[in-house]
């Protein structure tokens, strides 16, 4: 959590530049790794009855006593904890977001994020030197099973908040259309249409691994007569022909130029005339965007996409662009109620 401030540190630190502001994004940091930290080694599911005493944690979590007793420290500085009278409780803050229980848990994203900036960044100067990224980003979530899940979970719960709108902006798909999520995972978009559209029928293809939380929620959902969940790579599979509408959430920002202009060629062979592909990203350089935390996030995550896949947030006008070449008919932006990052992107297959 952000260090607690008061007006006055707050003042010199970034209104009055007495202070490098710099200072406090390093205990920012710090306070990051440590929440990874008390995340990863089960402290806040530990105190999710109550306060403790070190001791006690420590033989839960079954780790070195004076170890932990500097990394709860720590964690009261940064309002992860409180402690009082010997023992140690999670903050009101802490409570409601980092539990694994909690229904729209914080948990997934803050451990998915601290693995990727601990393990993927260390070499961040290395991409932006050599123009590429520095390794295979979904080669590297596959071979880590709990990352993988946090990573789909994060997204599911996102499809789970935006999935009722998007389904609004999107015109109906023909009456016993067809649908291809494109690097679909959890398939939750794909059981969203399936509800919304009850003739539709639906392939998701991922990576093996992903597809996991789909066979979940489409079992859940009781979709599995009409929603195929087929195991394959996106940028070599033989996507097959005559789907009415092609779902790319999240996909193109994982690629260059040049890899996003062969898909969208091959997605437009795969739609029937008059077929509908529609993208979601968060699309860089939208003039509505206030400055603050989505925007911010935007430019961050542009950043590590390029440095984790060689990928980037692309502006409208750029798919417009690609969209257009590669048979698509008045590319159109749609923005998002639920989400002041998330754009949707349609266009039609001439
Ligand atoms: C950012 S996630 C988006 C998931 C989902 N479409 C959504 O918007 O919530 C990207 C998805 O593409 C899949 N993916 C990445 N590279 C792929 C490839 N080469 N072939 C198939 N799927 C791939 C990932 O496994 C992951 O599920």
């Amino acid at each position: 959590m952000p260090v607690p401030l008061s007006p006055e540190v707050l003042r010199a630190f970034i209104e009055s530049d007495e202070a490098p502001s710099a200072h406090l994004d390093m205990l920012n940091a710090i306070s990051f790794r440590t929440a990874g930290a008390g995340l990863r080694l089960g402290v806040f599911e530990a105190l999710a009855d109550g306060p403790l005493p070190v001791t006690t944690i420590a033989e839960r979590v079954g780790v070195d006593p004076l170890g932990l007793r500097l990394l709860l420290d720590a964690l009261v500085g940064f309002n992860y904890l409180t402690h009082t009278d010997g023992t140690y409780a999670n903050s009101a803050n802490t409570t409601r977001w980092l539990l694994r229980s909690v229904p729209d848990s914080f948990a997934p994203v803050l451990s998915f994020w601290s693995t990727v900036l601990t393990e993927l960044w260390g070499d961040l100067e290395s991409s932006i030197r050599q123009g590429g990224p520095t390794g295979d980003f979904y080669a590297w979530l596959e071979r880590r099973p709990e990352t993988l899940r946090d990573f789909q979970t994060m997204l599911r719960r996102l499809s789970g908040w935006l999935a009722e709108e998007v389904i609004t902006l999107v015109p109906a798909p023909p009456a016993n259309g067809r649908l291809l999520d494109l690097g679909g995972g959890h398939a939750g978009y794909t059981a969203a249409f399936c509800a919304a559209y009850p003739q539709l029928r639906a392939t998701v293809l991922d990576l093996p691994g992903a597809l996991a939380q789909g066979r979940a929620v489409v079992d859940t959902a009781g979709l599995a007569d009409r929603v195929e969940l087929r195991p394959g790579d996106l940028l070599t599979a033989d996507l097959g022909t005559g789907y009415d509408l092609v779902l790319l959430f999240n996909i193109v920002h994982g690629y260059d130029e040049r890899q996003v202009a062969a898909l969208l060629d091959r997605v437009a062979a795969a739609l029937n005339p008059g077929g509908r592909v529609v993208l979601l990203e968060p699309l860089a350089e939208v003039p509505q965007r206030p400055p603050g935390v989505a925007d911010a996030f935007v430019r961050a995550f542009s950043l590590n996409l390029f440095h984790t896949q060689g990928g980037r947030a692309y502006a409208f006008d750029e798919l417009a662009k690609l969209l257009t070449e590669a048979g698509f008919d008045e590319p159109e932006e749609r923005m998002l109620t639920r989400s002041d990052a998330d754009h949707l992107v349609l266009a039609t297959r001439a």
